[in-house]
């Protein structure tokens, strides 16, 4: 382990400040849609899943969609026992790579470069925000099936169905910065015929700068929900 990983409970603002010195991606690809969750999404998820639910201490962890490594390197800094971080792109890797040595964790994370289908093993843990499938339709649900055969929890990053402007209202206003929500109809279908069991469904506030041309605003402010989900298949 670096001599970043923690052993023992850190504060939230802590997780964020350190999630924040891993690297966005300099050149994203409009079709992988590789946005970089914000250190604000990745420190709420990762904290469920470390100090809510026990999921990340001494536990195996693999990051689906991995990008520069944000959620792995989150994980390892919070003490996971391994992680495993796997994208599609070799390129956005290699930031993955020098991020994990900026931050003193280059050995307590691996990476590979392939599709998630090439992944086969059991995790405790999964850790993922998928394409939303914007680009190309239900790419998430690769994703998702992926993770419900490899990992016995879940933590999956999804669109929020629908523009909820009152939603988003009271999550600016609220301290926590997150709610809980009912699960989209399509995606507990999906899930429950994955052997999933969905835990939890959390509406939180993702923000976003201009990356691509087609974006017409400065940033994009929209509602991500986290789904935590157990899995029936990995016991
Ligand atoms: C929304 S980005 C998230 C990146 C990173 N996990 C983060 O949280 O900042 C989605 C990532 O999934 C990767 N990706 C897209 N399709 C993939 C596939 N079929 N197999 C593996 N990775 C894929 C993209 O290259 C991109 O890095």
């Amino acid at each position: 382990m670096g001599e970043y990983a923690q052993r023992r409970l850190i504060r939230k603002i802590d997780l964020e400040r350190f999630l924040s010195t891993v690297q966005f991606n300099p050149t994203p690809i409009v079709n992988l849609e590789q946005y970089t969750t914000s250190e604000r999404i990745a420190s709420i998820m990762l904290y469920i899943a470390a100090y809510t639910n026990n999921d990340i201490m001494g536990k195996c962890i693999l990051d689906l969609g991995c990008g520069t490594g944000r959620l792995s390197l989150g994980a390892a800094f919070l003490g996971a026992e391994s992680v495993l971080g796997v994208d599609i792109d070799r390129a956005v890797l290699k930031v993955a790579v020098a991020n994990a040595k900026n931050v003193a964790l280059a050995s307590s994370v691996d990476w590979v470069n392939g599709d998630v289908s090439v992944v086969n093993g059991c995790f405790d843990t999964v850790l993922q925000n998928p394409p939303f499938g914007v680009q190309s339709r239900n790419a998430d649900r690769a994703f998702l099936a992926k993770a419900l055969t490899s990992g016995r929890m879940v933590y999956s990053l999804h669109n929020h169905p629908e523009m909820d402007k009152r939603l988003i209202g009271m999550l600016k206003s609220s301290g926590t910065g997150l709610f809980e929500v009912q699960p989209s109809i399509f995606l507990k279908r999906f899930i429950e015929q994955h052997g999933g069991v969905i835990r939890a469904v959390y509406a939180m506030l993702m923000s976003i700068p201009k990356m691509f041309d087609f974006h017409t605003k400065i940033r994009h402010d929209f509602v991500i929900d986290l789904y935590v989900i157990e899995s029936s298949i990995i016991k």
